[in-house]
């Protein structure tokens, strides 16, 4: 059985190919490389052992999209391909809009023109707004998202979730992410963003291998234990082992699912600065700056439904978080262009 992975070359993407192959699956990657390096890939094979095959390409190419379904066998596919950054979507709206939304529409058609109609789509917490309850059920609803990034995923879990219900064919699975950080345990793989990163976990590396001088800590107002935001930090990998359980759940027919994978637990960004501290022995400067546009106080999962419908749960703690996080940047100070 042969998986397309969209975006199987980014940051999560590459962490389940690696789960995808030790399950025995078969894996086709596409990915056009806008934020990623195909030398991820060769880290997945020397992980695994295994080979998967790359097409380098767009999710808004249908020629491509045909070629690549007609020269496989391609069951399913998980959908990573997409922009993902928070700013740049609110400088950008229609590059967001075009890639992430006619990039979506213009695959699912390919897959449909291919009697494949089963999709795992990376959707986010972000889709909840500011949460009306903490911890987040599934059942929370959907709220107002601060930026275009946030609005794509939004809007393509309708898309997704209108196409399954006038095709009982399609089985769709909606998977909403809370903050993935860490990186695989071998230290081969890892985030690897570009420029200045805008999330906590690689900026924090970054100081802590001397290419940044100091965090900067956004409000410490915020009504929270510490008064710092307070997040759902995920192990990369059990993200990744999310996604092989739920194509467990499409080969049982299960139609439209949608689950959070989080862990259940909020840490502060004074938290893990203290846990990154404790697991690796290293000191990370901060200084308090302004709360960031568009940022709320607390946002953290209940992520019971995906322990009973999938069997899934993540295994990871904080400190193990922390120190595959930093086994990452230390052996790979410039990601993959070493
Ligand atoms: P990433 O940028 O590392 O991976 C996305 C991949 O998609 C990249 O390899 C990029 O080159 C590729 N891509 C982008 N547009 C494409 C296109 N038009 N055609 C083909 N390939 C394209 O990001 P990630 O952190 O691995 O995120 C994967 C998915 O999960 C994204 O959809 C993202 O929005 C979603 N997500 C991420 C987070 C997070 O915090 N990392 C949280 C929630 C949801
Ligand atoms: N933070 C800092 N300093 C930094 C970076 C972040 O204090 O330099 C704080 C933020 O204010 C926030 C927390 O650290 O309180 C986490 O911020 P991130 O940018 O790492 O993550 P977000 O929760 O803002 O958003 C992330 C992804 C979104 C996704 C969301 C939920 O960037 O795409 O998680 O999954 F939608």
């Amino acid at each position: 059985m042969a998986i397309l992975v969209t975006g199987g070359a980014g940051y999560i993407g590459s962490h389940t190919c690696v789960e995808l192959l030790q399950a025995g699956y078969e894996v086709v990657v596409l990915d056009n490389l806008c934020n990623a390096s195909e030398k991820s890939l060769d880290r997945v094979r020397q992980i695994t052992g295994k080979d998967l095959k790359f097409y380098k390409g767009d999710i808004l190419d249908r020629e491509i999209l045909n070629q690549l379904f007609a020269e496989n066998k391609i069951d399913s596919c998980i959908h990573f391909a997409g922009l993902k950054a928070v700013g740049e979507s609110v400088q950008k709206p229609w590059e967001y809009y075009h890639n992430n939304i006619s990039g979506t529409l213009t695959l699912v058609d390919v897959m449909r023109q291919n009697q494949c109609k089963n999709i795992i789509f990376s959707s986010s917490a972000t889709v909840y707004g500011n949460p009306a309850q903490i911890p987040i059920t599934e059942e929370c609803p959907k709220g107002t998202c601060t930026n275009p990034y946030g609005w794509t995923k939004s809007m393509l879990e309708q898309v997704l979730t209108d196409i399954q219900k006038a095709d009982a064919e399609w089985n769709v699975i909606l998977l909403r992410y809370f903050n993935p950080i860490g990186a695989h345990k071998s230290g081969l793989m890892g985030e690897n963003p570009n420029g200045i990163p805008n999330n906590l976990m690689p900026y924090i590396t970054q100081v802590a291998v001397g290419k940044l001088k100091e965090l900067g800590v956004f409000g410490d107002d915020y009504d929270t234990p510490d008064g710092t935001g307070v997040r759902d930090y995920i192990h990369v990998v059990d993200l990744a082992v999310g996604h092989v359980k739920a194509l467990k759940k499409i080969e049982e027919n299960a139609g439209l699912c949608i689950y959070n994978l989080g862990t259940g637990h909020g840490y502060s960004v004074l938290d893990i600065v203290k846990n990154f501290e404790k697991a690796n022995g290293v000191k990370i400067p901060y200084v308090i700056k302004p709360r960031r546009a568009g940022d709320i106080a607390t946002c953290y999962s209940n992520a019971d439904k995906a322990e009973r419908e999938l069997g899934w749960k993540a295994e990871n703690g904080i400190l193990e978080m922390c120190a595959d996080s930093w086994r990452w940047q230390k052996n790979n100070p410039n990601g993959y262009e070493d």
